[in-house]
């Protein structure tokens, strides 16, 4: 007999189904509770409240474990490419040499952007956050592709909406790079893979030939690898949100990227680099920014510490941690902001304040050290970071849209004032 645990009110005692996860998670179904009690609950920043039942992605946050489609990350980032790992996600399955290839070269095939597009584009001003231009752009392309807002849509339809947008996004968020430096921008050239195409148009100059350092490709990889799906996090979950009211492809990405910018999410890559950066101009002293931290008066948080499901460790930041050695020491790079986030990493791991409440440096803590190495101004990280995120942001909306599920609206419990009559302004 299935599971099943008692909920009682008052004299009335009701069964709640328990849901089990193939990783022996478990669940209560409250989604007839209203219906039954008359009651619904309260999870104020969803702590513990699952949204949906995904095959995509599995974390267990007190064990730091990650897996996509049930290969772990460790071997993700060690043995595969970004692009098949893209795959996987979007489509379920490693896929053979010959639909690697063939999704290679349907990405190919779009990689152009439309050029009034880019008269759009040209109008931001050159100095504009990153963020703004992307999630403005991204949006765009549903103006550009009118038959992605049809519903319902095939199969066949929603496929060549995905392979556009991957493409585009490519071109576009190199080009979002150009523009910081007031270069021209660069058009994709498809004899080269989907990393090394992204950085030929980033660094790439019109006039030369240009070999991609392999060391850098394999960098990007990894780095994208790291950061391309995270289950039910803020972005995500504002991605599945908009796209339950049927939104299309384009415009409920653009939604997530807004989400993933703020400095609690995506945007802490860019906050570590500024705050390494005021630490080291302040004279490197990592107890006194610690003594901050923990200082409930002071509102400074150490930024790249702290995680709402990783409770032990974040495996990502174990992998990013080497990976930013390996880089520095190829590319011959001595950065001393390496060492103060060393420094404050090993001070924090032993602090009781952080012990205590379980916070260790999240995939973001190194990932901004690495971009900075590879040449990325810091304003470009948190986009650096959705280029990584769009295969997760689009496998998970494509699973909402074969689930079949409903739109997403919460319930609330309202705490405003009761019914009171209107008074004439005159008389206020
Ligand atoms: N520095 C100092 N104290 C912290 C930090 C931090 N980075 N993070 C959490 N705390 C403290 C809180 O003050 C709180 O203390 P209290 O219990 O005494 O009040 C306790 O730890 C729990 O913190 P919450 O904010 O309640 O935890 P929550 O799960 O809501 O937030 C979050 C998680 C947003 C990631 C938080 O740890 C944080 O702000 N970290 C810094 C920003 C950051 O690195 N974000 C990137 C996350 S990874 C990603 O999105 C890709």
């Amino acid at each position: 007999m299935s599971e099943t645990i008692q909920l009682k009110i008052g004299d009335k005692t009701y069964d709640l189904p328990v849901i089990q996860g193939t990783e022996d998670e478990k669940a209560i179904d409250i989604s007839k509770l209203r219906d039954l009690t008359g009651y619904v609950t309260l999870d104020i920043g969803y702590k513990n409240t699952g949204a949906t039942k995904s095959a995509i992605t599995f974390l267990d946050g007190e064990a730091g474990i990650l897996k996509y489609r049930g290969y772990p990350i460790e071997q993700l980032a060690q043995k595969s490419t970004f692009l098949e790992v893209a795959y996987l996600l979007i489509y379920g399955e490693l896929p053979t040499a010959g639909q690697l290839k063939e999704f290679q070269t349907k990405i190919n095939k779009h990689t152009l952007v439309h050029e009034d597009l880019k008269k759009f584009f040209d109008g931001y001003p050159s100095h504009s956050h990153p963020m703004g231009q992307l999630t403005g752009l991204i949006s765009s392309l549903s103006a550009f592709y009118p038959e992605s807002l049809a519903t319902p849509q095939t199969p066949e339809a929603i496929d060549e909406t995905i392979i556009k947008l991957l493409a585009k996004m490519t071109t576009i968020v190199s080009w979002i790079y150009k523009k910081s430096l007031g270069h021209p921008v660069i058009y994709p050239q498809n004899k080269f893979d989907y990393v090394t195409n992204y950085l030929y148009m980033t660094f790439g100059q019109r006039t030369e030939e240009v070999t991609i350092d392999p060391v850098v490709v394999d960098a990007m990889n990894v780095l994208l690898i790291l950061h391309a799906d995270h289950e039910q996090n803020c972005s995500t979950s504002t991605v599945r949100i908009v796209g339950s009211s049927d939104s299309n492809l384009y415009s409920s990405i653009s939604a997530g990227i807004s989400a993933l910018w703020g400095p609690l999410h995506g945007g802490a890559n860019q906050a570590v680099i500024e705050m390494l950066e005021k630490i080291k101009a302040d004279g490197g002293d990592t107890d006194k920014w610690i003594a901050k931290a923990k200082d409930k008066n002071d509102p400074f948080r150490l930024m790249g510490f702290g995680h709402r499901v990783y409770k032990n460790f974040d495996p990502r930041a174990k992998i990013i941690k080497k990976a930013c050695d390996d880089i520095l020491e190829k590319l011959g790079i001595d950065d001393e902001v390496l060492d103060i986030a060393k420094r404050l990493e090993e001070v924090a791991l032993k602090d009781p304040y952080f012990v205590e409440r379980k916070l260790y440096p999240n995939v973001d803590f190194y990932s901004g050290i690495i971009y900075r190495a590879l040449g990325f101004p810091t304003e470009m990280f948190t986009v650096l970071f959705a280029l990584g995120r769009l295969p997760g942001w689009i496998a998970q909306w494509k699973e909402l849209r074969e689930n079949k599920e409903p739109i997403g609206r919460p319930r609330q419990i309202y705490t405003g004032a009761t019914t009171r009559d209107y008074v004439e302004i005159s008389k206020r």
